[in-house]
């Protein structure tokens, strides 16, 4: 027998620390200068290139983003740092990514009248892990208290939504009941705050995800009709770092590489058709006009981006409503993006509305779900 895998609820943990454009520029302009006096004689000498000033008018044009959440300001904005400062943690306590992750799921287990200990299956879905092993999802699970297993993936930008695939699937065949797909994203962590080019682009944040049986949901619930993931191996987003680092020659030297590095033009020139086609075949393989949905919860990277998407998808640009963003608050948190965007935004539709989540970045990976509310 098969069981209907149903969202029932989602959490998001917010940092307490915001970043403004207005302090980001001031920050990363006060680097700039500082690398140009140290670099004078290279520079004049051609050896070295002079580093530009950062803008928040092209940050603003360019991404649509008008700040971050982060969980360490003052080490990002010192301009002789330029990376967040957090503190050194025992192995005796939770993690940072355990701290934020499970703060978000206790809120999702809240809203859909459950406990840690009747969930058996929790996935920490991640663009990056803060330690090779144990599995960060197995430390979630005995902080919330939860049976089962429980392991870690990372998909970049589509975790969340390979995530929600996975765990919606073992619901779907029987070998789990419930499961929670967790979502702390630092991105401050891998972001080169020190390159104008994409020193704005992320933040932090974590996303959390309840799925059960439809037939055990105790209140309102999202169907989860289906999933369709798919992936194509591109070099246009990347990050060298890894545990070879320190065999390799230079490999624990401060590299460019060591960070999040991009081609932003190809990426947004290659991704947005894929992303559109990907959706609109996934509904068409679902027999769903694309008119019939009610809203889009799109990957939060750019809002042009997104603006191309929701065209291509409807055939007409979308409403704010019906593709809401949140990108403008929270910047690009990764994989949580579309899942921020889903939890503050889905509450307000109706009995049998349709709508689609959907995550794109780095692999490229694209993973998209089709949802159906009921109340
Ligand atoms: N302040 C002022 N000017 C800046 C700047 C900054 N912070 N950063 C770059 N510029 C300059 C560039 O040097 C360039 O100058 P040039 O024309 O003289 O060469 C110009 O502004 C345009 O830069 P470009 O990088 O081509 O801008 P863009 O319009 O492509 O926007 C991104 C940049 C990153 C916002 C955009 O490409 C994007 O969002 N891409 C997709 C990103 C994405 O989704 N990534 C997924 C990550 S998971």
């Amino acid at each position: 027998m098969t069981h209907i895998p149903a969202i029932t609820g989602t959490g998001v943990f917010t940092p307490s620390q915001t970043i403004t454009n207005a302090e980001l520029v001031a920050a990363f302009n006060a680097y700039a200068e500082r690398f140009n006096a140290e670099n004078a004689e290279a520079i004049a000498a051609g050896e070295v290139e002079a580093k530009a000033p950062s803008s928040e008018e092209f940050i603003v044009k360019a991404s649509g983003i008008e700040q971050r959440y982060v969980m360490d300001k003052s080490g990002v904005l010192d301009p002789a740092r330029m990376y967040p400062a957090l503190r050194q943690r025992s192995d005796d306590e939770p993690g940072i990514m355990t701290e934020m992750g499970a703060d978000a799921a206790r809120k999702a287990l809240a809203r859909a009248g459950r406990e840690g200990h009747d969930v058996d299956l929790v996935i920490c879905a991640a663009s990056n892990m803060e330690r090779a092993y144990p599995a960060v999802a197995i430390e979630l699970q005995k902080e919330l208290g939860c049976t089962g297993f429980a392991f870690d993936m990372n998909v970049a930008c589509s975790s969340a939504t390979f995530g929600i695939q996975a765990a919606a699937d073992m619901i779907r065949a029987g070998s789990v009941r419930r499961a929670l797909v967790i979502d702390p994203e630092i991105c401050s962590g891998h972001l080169e705050w020190r390159d104008r080019d994409c020193h704005f682009i992320f933040g932090d944040v974590a996303t959390a995800t309840l799925i059960e049986r439809a037939d055990d949901a105790k209140g309102a619930r999202f169907d989860i009709l289906s999933t369709r993931c798919a992936t194509e191996f591109s070099n246009n987003i990347r990050n060298n770092n890894g545990f070879l680092r320190r065999s390799r020659p230079d490999g624990v030297a401060d590299r460019r590489d060591m960070q999040f590095m991009q081609n932003g033009r190809k990426v947004f020139k290659e991704v947005v058709p894929m992303v559109g086609q990907h959706i609109l075949d996934h509904l068409a393989a679902e027999g769903v006009e694309p008119e019939a949905l009610k809203r889009l919860w799109l990957h939060q990277a750019n809002k042009s981006m997104n603006d191309f998407i929701g065209r291509k998808v409807l055939g007409r640009p979308p409403e704010p409503e019906e593709q809401p963003n949140i990108l403008q608050d929270y910047a690009n948190t990764s994989s949580a993006g579309s899942i921020i965007a889903f939890s503050k935004h889905s509450d307000d539709l109706g009995e049998g509305d349709l709508g689609l989540i959907c995550s794109f970045g780095a692999g490229y990976s694209v993973g998209s779900v089709l949802v159906q509310r009921h109340l």
